[in-house]
């Protein structure tokens, strides 16, 4: 797979009516979170903040009406896939889903370059999830219209990242001065990948909580290192509870594991039940992208901290914001 590729613009030859060309994002892929600055993401939060009050207020709205999105999804999806229709569609758009590939040319063995230019002759833009790193990246060099990255392997997760932020946000007030505990399967889960790089743009400081084979990849504590964002690496999560402002669990991602029994050696590492929340300040927060598969209890939904919930319906606000700004209707 190649290299991350810088989004581009649409030229004017593509631009569609009625769009605002200098709309901030128009025409953009979302490939990585590398591509925003901290204005980029106030920008994006603040639409995402109009969103949630217009879906609040009305339910849905034309904005996008006429405008069609192909959510091309590879691998399984509950969230990712139906918040985008759901976004899609309370915006007045519609959505061609193709969540079983098998039933699409894909199982004749067409690429995925042919299958997203295909797909963009129809569509206005595209939302790929793929086993493969760096899939969203290549599907972009190809494509004239936006690419929206919603998974690509163990690489990246931006729009779920975009969201987690967002949750922060909204919960907490703000982002600075935040101690952040990620813990679990740091090296397949790319949601922790993206948030990670993304946490890096503000003054927070990150845990890092893994069994030791699945510890936070080299390269990313080394970027993050780079731009002084204090970061500590722990097997159990004691030690770091207490000072703890967001706990952000991910589930083992057994798919990823090329030998069965390394899987099951790590399964189950941690379960945060209520008395691990009792150990934790009143005013922290409770996340994970979910699903989940045991390594939060169910006893602990009822507590106000639990935010994973919540982070879903921040999940729809943030997809909205970014599918019309890459349509250039925000
Ligand atoms: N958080 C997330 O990506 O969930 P899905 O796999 O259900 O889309």
């Amino acid at each position: 797979m190649s290299a991350f590729v810088p989004p581009k613009r649409h030229t004017s030859r593509h631009l569609p009516f009625g769009d605002r060309r200098d709309a901030p994002f128009y025409g953009q892929h979302i490939v990585s979170v590398k591509q925003f600055d901290r204005d980029d993401l106030t920008y994006i939060f603040e639409v995402a903040h109009e969103m949630r009050e217009m879906v609040m207020r009305v339910g849905s709205f034309d904005l996008l009406k006429g405008k069609i999105l192909a959510n091309l999804f590879y691998e399984p999806s509950t969230r990712t896939s139906s918040s985008f229709t759901a976004a899609m569609e309370r915006l007045g758009g519609s959505v061609i889903p193709i969540n079983e590939v098998r039933y699409s040319s894909v199982s004749k063995g067409e690429s995925l370059p042919d299958t997203v230019r295909t797909l963009e002759s129809y569509v206005d833009v595209v939302v790929l999830r793929h086993p493969q790193k760096g899939a969203a990246a290549l599907a972009a060099q190809y494509a004239r219209k936006p690419v929206i990255n919603a998974g690509d392997g163990a690489g990246e997760h931006p729009t779920q990242a975009l969201l987690d932020l967002f949750t922060i946000r909204e919960e907490l007030g703000q982002v600075d001065g935040l101690t952040i505990t990620m813990l679990g399967d740091l090296k397949y889960g790319r949601t922790v990948h993206s948030l990670a790089r993304l946490l890096s743009l503000y003054d927070v400081r990150l845990n890092y909580v893994a069994p030791e084979i699945l510890r936070m990849p080299r390269e990313i504590i080394a970027e993050l290192e780079a731009k002084g964002i204090p970061q500590a690496e722990h097997t159990t999560s004691e030690a770091v509870l207490a000072e703890t402002d967001v706990l952000y669990v991910t589930r083992v991602q057994k798919e990823r594991f090329e030998d069965p029994a390394q899987y099951e050696a790590v399964k189950g590492s941690y379960v945060i039940t209520p008395e691990t929340m009792a150990q934790a300040k009143k005013r922290m927060i409770l996340m994970h992208p979910f699903p989940r598969v045991g390594e939060i209890s169910m006893d602990v939904d009822a507590d106000p901290r639990a935010a994973y919930f919540r982070q879903m319906e921040y999940g729809l606000y943030v997809r909205m914001a970014l599918l019309a700004l890459v349509l250039g209707k925000a």
